[in-house]
């Protein structure tokens, strides 16, 4: 969870190795099945791909080809990463459409992207990064352009298949609303980083890093009404002109002297993370 601009589709990108040059990681590792994904040969990256980690982009276009019907794209997804007759995999193509809630699937998968609406072709995203059960899917806020009963019934219907299958879910969103709903753990953005991690309800209930701080108190809940909510001050700063040491510091009524020098990531007792030099009571 973040703010527009905090870095979150990058960390995306960044796990499935789409950073495209001069981007690049520049340090860590990042474990999927006990290997590491940096430094694993671009071949092996694409056997991961789609099919062991799948990807839904904030923009359906970036999944969909506007120049091919549904069922070739989806049909093309499946036999890309199994040997199975053509018919098999328009069953499971059909399938995957019915389960995001896309009425008359069986005429759908004969459309082109452009004969759906926007809600639709986002279903459809979603439906293409089911396909082949992967074990991981990176979900870079794709309900948000939906109007909100879509919006809840694919949350739905991506938990239930997750519960199902023990898929692991990387949720995007700057909605907290969303993630509280959704989430088992959250990571907060600020800034290119991860400032606070936790289970939803330790960040939800006793957020530590100010910044988090700042996000839950300006949402406004019954306990609010009637008073007026508290906005973080100033603005997200520019990732070309961060200031010296922590980045959130020209915002936070809690800095002291320490705050001119980056804090690293530390880890709590408990197995939350913070990066923050003097944290909430
Ligand atoms: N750790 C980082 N190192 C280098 N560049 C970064 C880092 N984090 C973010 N950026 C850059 O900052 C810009 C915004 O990041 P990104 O698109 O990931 O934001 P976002 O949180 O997804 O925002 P939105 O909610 O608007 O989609 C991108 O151009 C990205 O390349
Ligand atoms: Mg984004």
């Amino acid at each position: 969870m973040g703010e527009s601009g905090s870095g979150k589709s990058i960390t995306g990108f960044s796990i499935l190795g789409l950073v495209d040059p001069p981007g690049r990681i520049v340090e860590g590792s990042i474990d999927f099945e006990g290997r590491d994904l940096v430094g694993m040969s671009e071949e092996e990256r694409r056997a991961l791909r789609g099919n062991r980690i799948a990807m839904i982009f904030q923009d359906p276009s970036m999944t969909l080809n506007p120049v091919l019907r549904i069922d070739t794209q989806m049909i093309e997804t499946v036999l890309a990463h199994r040997s199975i007759p053509e018919a098999q995999a328009r069953r499971i193509a059909r399938d995957a459409l019915e389960k995001v809630g896309i009425p008359s699937p069986d005429e759908r998968l004969k459309a082109y992207p452009y004969e759906l609406s926007g809600g639709m072709r986002q279903r459809v995203a979603i439906a293409i990064a089911l396909l082949n059960q992967p074990r991981l899917i990176i979900a870079d806020e794709p309900t948000t352009a939906l109007d909100v009963s879509i919006q809840g019934q694919i949350l739905h219907e991506v938990r239930t298949l997750c519960r199902q299958t023990g898929t692991a879910l990387i949720w995007i969103t700057h909605d907290l609303a969303v993630v509280a709903g959704l989430a088992d753990r959250i990571a907060v953005m600020y800034a290119g980083r991860i400032v606070e991690t936790g289970t939803t309800a330790e960040i939800i209930e006793r957020p530590l890093h100010p910044y988090t701080r700042g996000l839950i108190a300006s949402v406004p809940s019954r306990a609010t009404r009637g008073h007026r909510l508290k906005p973080i001050r100033g603005m997200t700063p520019s990732l070309i002109h961060l200031p010296k040491g922590c980045a959130f510091k020209d915002r936070c009524d809690r800095t002291i002297a320490a705050c001119d020098e980056a804090p690293p990531s530390t880890v709590l007792p408990g197995g939350r993370t913070l990066r923050c030099w003097n944290p909430a009571p």
